[in-house]
C-alpha cells in the first residue's frame, strides 16, 4: 500500500521545478469524482503564515494543548529516555515545541531535523545550534513518509522519534499505520516515539477549532485557490467558493472542504472542470482518535505503549511508543 500523495510531508514552498508535479495532481484532483485537493499545496509562503496563525486562535486548542503537555510531562519522557539518545523529529514545522522538549532533555546528545525543504532545515538547524550550543544538529533531507537512512554514526546508537502536533491524523488510519511502521524500521527495535494525538470530542468544539470565528482558517483553506490561480495559471473566483469544516462522526474525522457557491466551470492552464453548486473540493482530514483507539492503531503497526498523557480537560494526547521486535 502507497501513501496517499496528497497527504505527504508538507514543504514551506514548492520551488518551481515541482510546479509540473502540482499542476498533474490538481488537474487528477479537479477532474476526480468526488473532487480533491492534495493537502500538502496549502504550505506556500501565506499559507504557511496563515497556519502559524491558526496555532494562536481562541478556538484551535490543539496547539496550546500539546504545548501545555510538553512542559508538564517533559520530566516523565526524560525518566523514559535512555541517556545520550538522540532524537528524530518526522517533518520539522515551527520548533516551539521542539524546544518546550529539549529543555527536559539535558542528556540527549544529538537532535536530527527530517524535512523536504533542505533550505527551511538549514536555516531551523543555525537557530538551534546557537540556542543549545552542546547538542548536535543534523539535518535530514527526506521525505518522511519513504523509507530513508539515517546519517552514519546513529545507527545502533539509542534513539528515540518525535511527531506533534497530530500530524498522524491528517493520515488515512491505514496509512497513518504504515507510516508508524516505517518510523519503527528507521528507528529500530527498542526506539521510543512520542506523538501528540488529538482526541475525540464534542462536535461543536471540534468544528470551532476548523472554522473559527475571524475566518484565519477559510482563509487558509481559500489560499488553496490563489496559490493554483498564481502558480498554474488558474482563473478560478476565490469568492466563488465557500469553506465548510465538519466533524464526520463515522469516520472520526473532521473534513474540510471548498465549495462552490453557484454552478460554474473554473480554468486551470487550458483545463476546464465544471461544478455543481454546492459542489465541493475535499481539502483536508484530521482524524481523531479515543486513547485506545490509537494504542490499537499503534500496536497493528508494531508499538507498544508506555504511556499516554492528556489535558485535565481530556482534549489532547501525547503517547510515548516503545518499538517491539
Ligand atoms: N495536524 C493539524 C490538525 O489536523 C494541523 C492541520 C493540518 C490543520 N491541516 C489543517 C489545522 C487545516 C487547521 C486547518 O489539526
Amino acid at each position: 500500500m502507497t501513501i496517499d500523495p496528497r497527504l505527504t510531508a508538507s514543504s514551506p514552498a514548492t520551488p518551481m521545478s515541482e510546479n509540473g508535479l502540482f499542476l498533474a495532481d490538481v488537474w487528477d484532483g479537479l477532474g476526480a469524482s468526488p473532487k480533491a485537493l492534495p493537502a500538502k499545496y496549502f504550505y506556500d509562503a501565506a499559507g504557511s503564515a496563515l497556519f502559524e496563525q491558526i496555532t494562536a486562535l481562541p478556538e484551535y486548542y490543539p496547539t496550546r494543548t500539546e504545548l501545555g503537555i510538553l512542559d508538564e510531562r517533559g520530566p516523565d519522557i526524560a525518566a523514559l529516555l535512555p541517556d545520550g539518545a538522540a532524537l528524530v523529529e518526522f517533518g520539522s514545522g515551527s520548533t516551539a515545541k521542539l524546544r518546550r522538549l529539549l529543555r527536559h532533555l539535558p542528556g540527549l546528545s544529538a537532535y536530527l531535523p527530517v524535512d523536504v525543504s533542505g533550505d527551511f532545515l538549514r536555516e531551523q538547524a543555525e537557530t538551534l545550534r546557537g540556542d543549545f550550543p552542546d547538542l548536535t544538529v543534523e539535518p535530514v533531507v527526506a521525505d518522511f513518509t519513504r523509507p530513508f537512512t539515517l546519517p552514519e554514526g546513529f545507527k545502533g546508537r539509542a534513539l528515540a522519534g518525535f511527531f506533534p502536533g497530530s500530524t498522524i491524523g491528517n493520515f488515512e488510519p491505514g496509512e497513518a499505520a504504515r507510516l508508524l511502521d516505517v518510523f519503527g524500521r528507521i528507528l529500530g527495535t527498542g526506539a521510543m516515539l512520542v506523538l501528540g494525538v488529538d482526541l475525540v470530542k464534542d462536535r461543536a468544539v471540534l468544528e470551532a477549532a476548523y472554522d473559527d470565528a475571524a475566518g484565519v482558517t477559510a482563509a487558509f483553506n481559500l489560499n488553496l485557490i490563489t496559490r493554483i490561480n498564481r502558480e498554474l495559471d488558474g482563473e478560478i473566483d476565490p469568492d466563488s467558493f465557500a469553506h465548510r469544516a465538519f466533524f464526520n462522526e463515522a469516520a472520526s474525522r473532521i473534513e474540510m472542504h471548498l465549495v462552490s457557491r453557484r454552478a460554474q466551470t473554473v480554468r486551470v492552464a487550458g483545463r476546464s472542470f465544471a461544478f455543481a453548486e454546492g459542489e465541493s473540493i475535499h481539502t483536508e482530514n484530521s482524524y481523531k482518535y479515543t486513547l485506545d483507539g490509537f494504542r490499537a492503531l499503534a500496536a497493528r503497526a508494531g508499538w507498544a505503549s508506555l504511556e499516554a498523557w492528556t489535558d485535565p480537560d481530556g482534549l489532547f494526547s501525547l503517547h510515548a511508543l516503545r518499538r517491539e521486535d
